[in-house]
């Protein structure tokens, strides 16, 4: 498989230049057969999942529940029930604080939240603290980025009842000792919500290995389209959590008097799902595997050497975290230029790339910035890429009349 051949938006010139798309940590582009794999669906199989006993509406529940078993594969579940589908990651992680937090945190519990979460694994354990008379802990990385722990030892303390920390942070792309962070919570009887929006198309997430409690990821940042997500959960700790929307297909029985819910998963699945969506990331699955993700990440991590180098290089460039287990994602500031600035000119020859506060607002005043520009990869991304990005960046100052 020739791997430009399947994006073709990767063509499109942009201000007249050739598309050089470095923002897939909003969210990635996709290959044909995924696109193809949508239209399949619809123009051969849709009709309303659990629905319908004709024929039609049969191959429509067996393609959510076979995307379903293909998800579980692929994050090592031990069963097809713990995966839930959701819309996105956010969605899924405020599945979490609202169907577990509301209804197991109480007065005085802990809750730990890492300052480098973005707003979605943030603010809705913040909201449960705030009606539960909870309290929040935060965690802080050192100047490299990094967790040490000695931090996660002194802010998980028993009364903990929830730690949710990124696998890979969206700001400083460094990878979070979460195997440890689950070890200490455990021992707290504390349980792991972990945001794998930023790893799950650049490393192995296993959730056994890992030995997280709960797990969310966006398909549409692995190549898959936008609208569907992830939610992972142990099936005893799914059991234990209401559901955030009731409608239908979520019910076992509904009477004038009252009603029980479904079994999981389909119990936190309510109304009709994006079942179009749910096969594109199955096939964005086999197009990650196809490839291998092993060499995927070796790719990415040679391009991430080429970047981190040649920026290094540079003057007056600040890169946020350390260059150590840097995985898709540099975030850096050009001194004295307002990222949107950098953001613009490089769009202007282009380089598709973030400037903000990405979501990770505590993160940027822990670091004593208003926002940064970011760069972030993917599989089609290439030296040359790299090597134009880096071109444009000793430029800007000069551009923005600061001299070099
Ligand atoms: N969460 C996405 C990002 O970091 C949108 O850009």
């Amino acid at each position: 498989m020739k791997i430009d051949d399947e994006f073709t938006i990767l063509r499109v010139q942009e201000n007249g230049k050739r598309l050089i798309y470095l923002d897939n940590a909003a969210t990635t582009q996709h290959p044909r057969s995924v696109l193809d794999r949508v239209v399949r669906y619809y123009t051969q199989d849709n009709a309303n999942p659990h629905r319908g006993v004709y024929d039609l509406a049969q191959r429509a529940t067996d393609a959510h529940e076979t995307a379903r078993k293909r998800v579980a594969r692929f994050i090592n579940a031990k069963r097809s029930e713990e995966v839930v589908f959701t819309q996105n990651c956010s969605e899924a992680l405020n599945l979490v604080a609202v169907g577990y937090g509301m209804e197991h945190i109480g007065e005085g519990d802990e809750i730990v939240v890492a300052v480098s979460e973005h707003h979605s694994s943030m603010v809705p354990w913040q909201r449960v603290a705030k009606a539960k008379g909870a309290v929040i802990r935060y965690l802080y990385p050192d100047k490299n980025g990094r967790y040490t722990e000695k931090e996660i030892r002194e802010k998980i303390t028993p009364e903990t009842r929830v730690v949710a920390i990124a696998h890979i942070s969206n700001v400083l792309g460094i990878v979070n000792p979460v195997r440890l962070i689950a070890e200490y919570a455990h021992k707290a009887g504390a349980i792991v919500v972990l945001d794998c929006a930023q790893s799950i198309s650049h490393i192995r997430v296993d959730v056994q290995e890992l030995d997280v409690d709960l797990a969310a990821f966006s398909g549409h940042k692995m190549y898959a389209p936008m609208g569907v997500g992830v939610l992972y959960g142990r099936s005893d700790l799914l059991r234990s959590m209401e559901p955030m929307l009731c409608g239908g297909d979520m019910i076992s029985e509904v009477h004038e008097g009252s009603y029980s819910w479904a079994d999981v998963p389909r119990r936190f699945e309510t109304g009709t799902r994006n079942v179009g969506g749910e096969v594109g990331l199955e096939a964005a699955i086999d197009f990650v595997e196809r490839i291998g993700r092993d060499r995927i990440a070796e790719h990415e991590e040679r391009l991430m050497e080429i970047a981190l180098a040649g920026m290094r290089k540079l003057d007056h460039i600040d890169i946020y975290g350390g260059d150590e287990g840097r995985k898709g994602v540099i975030s850096f500031n050009v001194r004295d230029v307002h990222p949107h600035d950098v953001a613009t000119l490089m769009d202007s020859e282009g380089i598709a790339l973030r400037a903000g506060h990405h979501c990770a607002q505590p993160l940027m005043e822990y670091l004593g910035i208003g926002s940064c520009c970011r760069i972030s990869l993917a599989v089609y991304n290439t030296e040359d890429d790299i090597r134009t990005f880096l071109g444009v960046l000793s430029e800007v100052r000069r551009w923005m009349g600061l001299g070099s």
